[in-house]
């Protein structure tokens, strides 16, 4: 097995922490010697062991044998956060040779990893799948070098390009444009990112729970940017749990909410992404509306959209917004079509799901 095949299989493990890891990165580990693998593991949660310990707990308490490689798709880590460096763990085990994915952008480690594993006599090899380890932690690379979470718009269009249909409505509630089938796999991304942003009108119109319905996995944090305080304390975003956090300009009384007050004359989606980073929250699912979705796009604050094409006509209503550019990827979901939209190049295998 070379090393580009076992980095794809640390690629392949470090997925299943999608969605429980963060704050931390996706990161998975293989011991390897010629075609046999001989242990592996991958980071399973936030505070729990990292995937090199994993792999190493796999494998036994025998010896690592000398031509045997331990091959990881993050840089190992040097310094004591919640579980002790990994960088001492191989030398201690007596692992001779580490082949890395890409560097860990966190300025804590940031190419030191390297430095001491071959300071203690071990050959380390850099670069393989750098492109793809580089994307599969590209919630936590933006998170370092940008100093916010990683931006994913999401909406769901007509044919005739409209986001909800204007007059005629009964009451409160969203209007169908994606099949059953789309739902279940717009529940899986919501499982796979920390937060899920909606503007106010959003919230007045639709009155969406914002929760992970139909899939198993973790609802992410709510946010509801409202500084007008139009949305109504009785809405489903406001019902205790999750979480939600509430961006407003004046504090709310009898809301479920935590809440963060926007300055005048501040940004609203700055202030924002700002509090999230202040969170360590790495990514954000943005589900409309059309308003707040043609903010973010205006200022180029977006990594990442999922456009989703049902086959209803509206004829009129909130016109969905438009990219600069064409879809990296497009497939069909039962009746709709997805349209993948990327901000930087990404690796044609390595869309998930
Ligand atoms: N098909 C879909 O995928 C989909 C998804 C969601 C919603 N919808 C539909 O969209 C409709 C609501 O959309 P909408 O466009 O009317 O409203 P919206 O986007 O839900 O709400 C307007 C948002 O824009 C924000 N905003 C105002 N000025 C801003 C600025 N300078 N920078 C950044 N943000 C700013 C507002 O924040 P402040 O209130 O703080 O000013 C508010 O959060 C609903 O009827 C719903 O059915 C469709
Ligand atoms: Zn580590």
């Amino acid at each position: 097995m070379d090393d580009a095949q076992a980095m794809q299989r640390c690629i392949r493990l470090a997925r299943n922490g999608a969605g429980s890891v963060q704050p931390n990165p996706m990161v998975g580990a293989v011991l390897v010697q010629g075609d046999r693998v001989l242990a592996e593991g991958w980071h399973r949660a936030a505070g729990g062991p990292h995937a090199e310990v994993e792999c190493l707990r796999a494998f036994g308490e025998g010896p690592v044998p000398a031509d045997a490689v331990m091959v990881v798709s993050l840089e190992p880590c040097v310094h004591h956060g919640r579980t002790p460096p990994c960088t001492d763990l191989l030398i201690a085990r007596g692992v001779r040779t580490v082949v890395v994915g890409c560097l860990d952008p966190n300025p804590l480690v940031a190419g030191r990893g390297i430095e001491r594993l071959r300071a203690a006599g071990i050959e380390v090899r850099t670069g393989v799948r750098e492109a793809e380890c580089r994307w599969l932690d590209r919630r936590f690379i933006t998170a370092f070098e940008q100093q916010r979470p990683y931006v994913v718009l999401k909406w769901a269009r007509s044919i005739d390009g409209f986001l909800d249909r204007s007059g005629s409505r009964e009451g409160r509630g969203p209007q169908r444009i994606s099949s059953p089938g789309t739902d279940v796999l717009v529940h899986r991304w919501r499982s796979e990112e920390a937060a899920i942003l909606v503007g106010a009108r959003t919230v007045v119109n639709d009155d969406p729970h914002l929760t992970v319905r139909h899939v198993s996995g973790r609802d992410p944090l709510r946010v509801v940017l409202d500084r007008q305080g139009i949305t109504p304390a009785a809405s489903h975003v406001y019902d205790g749990a999750p979480p939600t956090l509430l961006i407003t300009s004046a504090q709310r009384a009898g809301i479920a909410a935590e809440q963060h007050l926007v300055a005048p004359g501040d940004d609203p989606l700055d202030a924002t992404l700002r509090e999230l980073h202040r969170r360590e929250v790495r990514s954000v699912l943005v589900e409309g509306g059309g308003e707040l979705l043609h903010h973010f796009i205006r200022r180029g604050l977006w990594d990442e959209a999922r456009v989703i094409t049902g086959t209803v006509t509206f004829g009129a209503g909130t016109p969905a917004p438009t990219l600069p550019l064409a879809p990296c990827r497009s497939f069909a979901s039962g009746t709709d079509r997805i349209d993948l939209f990327t901000r930087t190049d990404a690796p044609d295998d390595t869309w998930a799901w």
